[in-house]
C-alpha cells in the first residue's frame, strides 16, 4: 500500500475512533419526516428543534430532516411512528385527526382566529389534553408546534371571491372529514388527495386548486402551477412536531426532558418565524405572478354556511359539545348550544 493510501486509511480509522470516543452509546440522531419542502414554516421548526436539542443536550443529541414527503406521506409518517419504525414527523393536524378525532377540533372552520388563539390552545390545558388523547389514541406525542398561518385558497382557473365561483372547481383537500364536509358546505364536492401527491395533481390538472397557508403555497413552489389566491382564514393551520411514543418512553427521563426543552424553543421560533415573514411572503407571490383576491363581504357568506352545517356534525368526535365550549371559552368567545 502506498504511504498515501496508508495515511487515508489512519486518517478515516483515527476519525472514527474519535467519533466513537465522543458519541456516547445513548446518543441519539432522531430521523425526522416533513410533508413540506425547504423554505418552509415545518423546516424552521424542525431546523429549530434539532438546533435547541443539540445545544441543550451538549452536542450528545441531533435529529436529521427528511424534507417532502420522502419518508411517505404525511398520514403514512403517523403510523410508521406508532409502531416505532420512525422517530419524529412534522406534519399539519388535519393529519393527524384520522387517527386521533378529538384534535379535530384545531380544524373546525373558524374556530381560531388568529396566531394568538393558536398559541393559547396549543400551549395551554386544551392542548396537554390532546396530547394525552394522541398518544392514546395514535402511539405519538406531540412535543412543539410549527404555526403556519391560514390555509388560503388557490386554483389556476379564475378570481375566487364568493360561493358562487367556487362551483365548478375541482379543489383538493386532505383526507380529512372535517375539511371535506366545509367544502361540501360551500356547495363542492372536493377530491381527497394525500399530501405528497398534491402538486403533481395541480400540475397534471387532476385538480384545480387546495388550500394552504402563504408559506406553503410559497415552499412548495405551487405559484408555479396556480394563479389565483383567496386570502380566506377558514382554517388557521397548526403543525405539531409528533414523537413516537416508543421512542419517546425508550429515553431516559433526562433525555424526554431535553426533548421536551427542545420542543418549545422550536414552538417559539416558529412562531417568531411566522409573525416576521408571512406579509414577506405573501408579496413574494404577488412577484410570482399569482393574484390574491379578498372573499366578499368579508367572508360572511363562507363563515355562516361552514359553521352552521360543519360545526355541529363534530361535537361527537371531538369529545363533545362540552369540549368545544371549553375551547371557545379558552379564547374568550361566546358558547355554542345544542
Ligand atoms: C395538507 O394539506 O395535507 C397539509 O396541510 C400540508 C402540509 O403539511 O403543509
Amino acid at each position: 500500500m502506498s504511504i498515501a493510501s496508508r495515511l487515508k486509511v489512519t486518517t478515516v480509522a483515527a476519525g472514527l475512533a474519535a467519533a466513537l470516543a465522543v458519541a456516547p452509546a445513548s446518543a441519539k440522531n432522531f430521523k425526522i419526516a416533513l410533508g413540506d419542502s425547504g423554505g418552509s414554516s415545518q423546516e424552521v421548526t424542525g431546523l429549530a428543534f434539532v438546533e435547541a436539542l443539540e445545544e441543550i443536550s451538549g452536542g450528545e443529541h441531533t435529529g436529521t430532516l427528511f424534507l417532502n414527503g420522502q419518508l411517505g406521506s404525511e398520514q403514512d409518517t403517523v403510523n410508521e411512528a406508532a409502531i416505532g419504525t420512525l422517530d419524529m414527523s412534522l406534519l399539519a393536524i388535519n393529519n393527524v385527526t384520522p387517527f386521533s378525532p378529538t384534535v379535530g377540533v384545531f380544524s373546525l372552520p373558524y374556530v381560531i382566529l388568529s396566531l394568538e388563539d393558536a398559541e393559547k390552545l396549543t400551549q395551554g390545558p386544551i392542548g396537554e389534553q390532546l396530547t394525552e388523547n394522541t398518544i392514546e389514541d395514535a402511539g405519538v406525542r406531540f412535543i412543539a408546534w410549527s404555526y403556519t398561518g391560514f390555509r388560503r385558497l388557490t386554483n389556476s382557473k379564475r378570481p375566487v371571491e364568493s360561493v358562487a365561483d367556487l362551483q365548478g372547481l375541482v379543489i383538493r383537500v386532505p383526507k380529512n372529514e372535517i375539511m371535506i364536509d366545509t367544502y361540501k358546505a360551500w356547495g363542492i364536492s372536493p377530491t381527497p388527495m394525500a399530501w405528497s401527491e398534491t402538486f403533481a395533481g395541480l400540475q397534471t390538472g387532476v385538480v384545480d386548486g387546495q388550500d394552504n397557508p402563504y408559506t406553503t403555497i410559497n415552499a412548495m413552489k405551487f405559484y408555479e402551477v396556480q394563479k389565483y389566491v383567496t386570502n380566506i382564514r377558514y382554517i388557521f393551520s397548526i403543525e405539531p412536531l409528533v414523537i413516537s411514543e416508543q421512542v419517546f418512553q425508550e429515553l431516559s427521563e433526562e433525555d424526554q426532558n431535553m426533548v421536551l426543552e427542545a420542543g418549545k424553543a422550536a414552538t417559539q421560533a416558529s412562531a417568531d418565524f411566522l409573525r416576521a415573514k408571512e406579509e414577506e411572503i405573501k408579496e413574494l407571490l404577488v412577484e410570482k405572478g399569482m393574484v390574491i383576491s379578498e372573499p366578499a363581504d368579508n367572508e360572511e357568506e363562507f363563515i355562516k354556511l361552514a359553521t352552521e352545517a360543519v360545526w355541529p356534525n363534530f361535537y361527537d368526535s371531538i369529545g363533545g359539545i362540552e369540549q368545544m365550549n371549553a375551547v371557545l371559552a379558552e379564547i374568550g368567545r361566546d358558547p355554542v348550544s345544542e
